[in-house]
């Protein structure tokens, strides 16, 4: 291991999760081409950028769920690149994921949706029973009461995400990804989700990584955000550090959206 490998391999109390050098292609095409990222223990982590930037697959293999070519990534010091699935299994628990369209099952009531994890991985410690409560419990965490026997095509988009959300939190997880939890959502649906972040970040302590490439959401609830582009990462900070002097495409991104006012780029000043 280098010697920056070796400093990455400790523990480090301000960033839980530490990406080095990651590389991913398909086929011919490299969708990431050396990633460094960092993401904030206990913090909302934005991470931002265009349809097709490889947003998505960056999500996919910090949880596992794909291997790069190249690169590492550290959670809480180990790298799991190396790891194999029953390795991975052990650290999975760590993780909770929010899917883009709360990826419900049809056939099961909102119950037994987020019943499921637990049923999956807690079956020789709790009864179903216990299960059940639970799952109820996390459910009116969440706001969720008197729902439980309805089935997903019985809500609004808004509370099937709430139950997503509810399902992805029923393992207790250190981590929770959320990939863009607000696409197709109206701009108060929006907020609500926004704040929904906002209270599981607080309530449970939880690192939180957002994928999005909603600009409003973005600077209104992001602690940290980095911008994915061309396959690397080429802004990171918070947002009043990554907004002083954005590269150009981040300042493109965030003028066309319209969401935040930016002062003049720097040439601009300088003339
Ligand atoms: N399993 C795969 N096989 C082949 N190509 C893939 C695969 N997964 C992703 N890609 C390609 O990688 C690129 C990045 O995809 P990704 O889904 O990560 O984009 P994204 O940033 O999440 O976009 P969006 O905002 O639209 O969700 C795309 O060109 C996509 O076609
Ligand atoms: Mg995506």
């Amino acid at each position: 291991m280098t010697v920056a490998g070796d400093a990455l391999a400790q523990r480090s109390e301000r960033f839980q999760i530490r990406v080095r050098g990651l590389e991913r292609s398909f086929g011919s095409q490299q969708v990431l081409g050396g990633v460094d990222l960092d993401l904030e223990r206990g913090r909302i982590n934005l991470v931002i950028g265009g349809s097709g930037a490889g947003k998505s697959v960056l999500l996919k293999l910090l949880i596992g769920l794909i291997k790069p070519d190249a690169g590492q990534i550290y959670v809480d010091g180990e790298d799991i690149v190396p790891l194999d699935d029953f390795a991975l299994n052990r650290l999975r628990p760590k993780f909770g994921m929010v899917f883009q369209y709360a990826a419900l099952f049809d056939s099961m009531t909102v119950e037994e949706n987020v019943m499921f994890p637990l049923l999956e991985h807690r079956r020789r410690q709790l009864s179903r029973a216990q299960i059940r409560e639970v799952a109820r419990a996390k459910l009116e965490a969440l706001g969720l009461v008197g729902i439980e026997r309805k089935f997903p095509a019985e809500l609004s988009g808004g509370m099937r995400k709430r139950v997503g959300l509810a399902r992805a939190i029923v393992m207790e997880p250190e981590i929770l990804f959320y990939d863009e939890p607000t696409t197709g959502l109206d701009p108060v649906a929006t907020k609500n989700v926004d704040e929904m972040i906002q209270e599981i970040a607080e309530k449970l302590k939880v690192t939180s990584v957002v994928i999005s490439h909603d600009m409003a959401s973005t600077f209104r609830i992001g602690h940290r955000v980095s911008m994915l582009y061309k396959g690397q990462i080429i802004a990171s900070g918070s947002p009043h550090e990554v907004l002083a002097d954005p590269p150009a495409p981040l300042r493109e991104f965030v003028e066309t959206s319209g969401a935040v006012t930016l002062p003049p780029a720097r040439e601009l000043v300088q003339r």
